[in-house]
């Protein structure tokens, strides 16, 4: 069952680029530049008039929500936010019939996320489910969506479903960018990249055991902080997630540019640092910030591009990934994140397919 792995996780990691092809298939126009996706049941008028995307859902969900927001301020100019979906129930939310509201959930299930939706639909909104699990209850009560078909999903610790929810929220970004102001031309460039994504996850897959070895460095720490800015900065929450999750070190996630405002007094040689440096707008300053915390002795992983000289020379140790456009690294780090979060954990005889105090779907508030 678990198909000659040890672990489902890691079935599931491996499973990523047949997950994503099928999260996408024919729901990319790369003649047209744009995204199908007849699910959402958006008329042309309607995703002209929509004035914000309000993406809602917890966990890694809501990790690849932040995502969503980023891509659909950049490619549409049009405003995105995402919110924990226990917060946005309780906190009665402004939402209302200008909002297209975008409830993330691999299982359907969440509590949280399901109150969030019928929160939104109260208040006159239209909701959208990203679920996974068909027939789920958000499924059901958004009563219309984009199921991700990335297949059952057993690891508590998610992961396909991150990396499906990414580009299948790229492709939302990308329709209501190209039913707004986006040139076919520039549409069609990102459409592009999205196919390339299953390939791209391959090649980091191939890394795999030189990932393995970079892990075994990090194995005895029981503190890490995690580094990234814009498009990176989700992938820093999803790869800290994922080494708490399973390998209960303790992780935080910041934007890089946070580090100086204050967590930058706890790095020492027992701190060590991930740094998301995938070329892209920032990486200078991020390379900055790599600078500042080895001048503090802390040792710094990097996630970097292949052949990135000037960025493997900031940093102790790096894991490779392929060249691509930045909304595309965060996919491609992400999994990068995942083999490592999975071999420390591995290295540390942790369970990593029955983590402590976790169960795969929250269904209690
Ligand atoms: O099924 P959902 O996507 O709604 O679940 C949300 C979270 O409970 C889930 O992502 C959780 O954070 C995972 N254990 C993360 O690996």
């Amino acid at each position: 069952e678990k198909g000659g792995y040890e672990h489902y996780m890691l079935k599931e990691i491996f499973e990523q680029p047949e997950a994503i092809r099928n999260a996408i298939r024919g729901r990319v126009d790369v003649e047209r530049g744009t995204a199908i996706l007849s699910g959402l049941g958006l008329s042309p008028r309607e995703l002209v008039e929509f004035q914000r995307l309000l993406i809602v859902g917890c966990g890694t969900s809501l990790n690849a929500g932040l995502v969503g927001e980023y891509a659909v301020e950049d490619f549409a100019a049009m405003l995105g936010e995402v919110e924990q979906a226990a917060e946005f129930r309780y906190r009665n939310p402004i939402v209302g019939s200008k909002d297209l509201v975008v409830a993330v959930s691999q299982s359907g299930e969440t509590a949280d996320t399901l109150a969030a939706v019928r929160e939104a639909i109260d208040k006159g909104a239209m909701v959208a489910g990203l679920v996974n699990v068909v027939g789920s209850t958000i499924a059901r009560e958004a009563g219309r969506g984009v199921y991700l078909h990335a297949g059952p999903e057993i690891s508590v610790a998610s992961t396909k479903a991150f990396t499906c929810q990414v580009a299948v929220l790229l492709l939302v970004a990308l329709k209501l960018a190209r039913g707004r102001r986006m040139s076919r031309e520039v549409g069609m460039g990102i459409a592009g990249e999205v196919l390339r994504v299953p390939e791209l996850v391959e090649k980091v897959l191939e890394s795999n055991a030189a990932i393995a070895d970079v892990a075994s460095h990090f194995v005895g720490y029981e503190h890490m902080f995690y580094i990234g800015r814009g498009y990176l900065f989700p992938v820093a929450l999803e790869g800290a997630l994922k080494i708490k999750e399973i390998s209960y070190i303790h992780a935080e996630a910041y934007n890089a540019a946070e580090l100086k405002h204050g967590p930058i007094a706890l790095l020492d040689e027992k701190m060590p640092v991930v740094a998301l440096l995938n070329r892209g707008p920032g990486q200078e300053k991020t390379v900055g910030n790599v600078e500042e915390c080895r001048a503090r002795k802390a040792p710094v992983l990097g996630v970097i591009t292949e052949g990135d000289a000037e960025a493997k020379a900031a940093c102790d140790r790096v894991i490779e990934v392929p060249e691509c456009s930045h909304y595309i690294a965060t996919i491609v780090s992400t999994v990068a994140l995942q083999l490592f979060a999975y071999h420390v954990a591995r290295l540390r005889g942790c369970a990593i397919d029955q983590p402590r105090n976790l169960a795969k779907s929250v269904t209690v508030e």
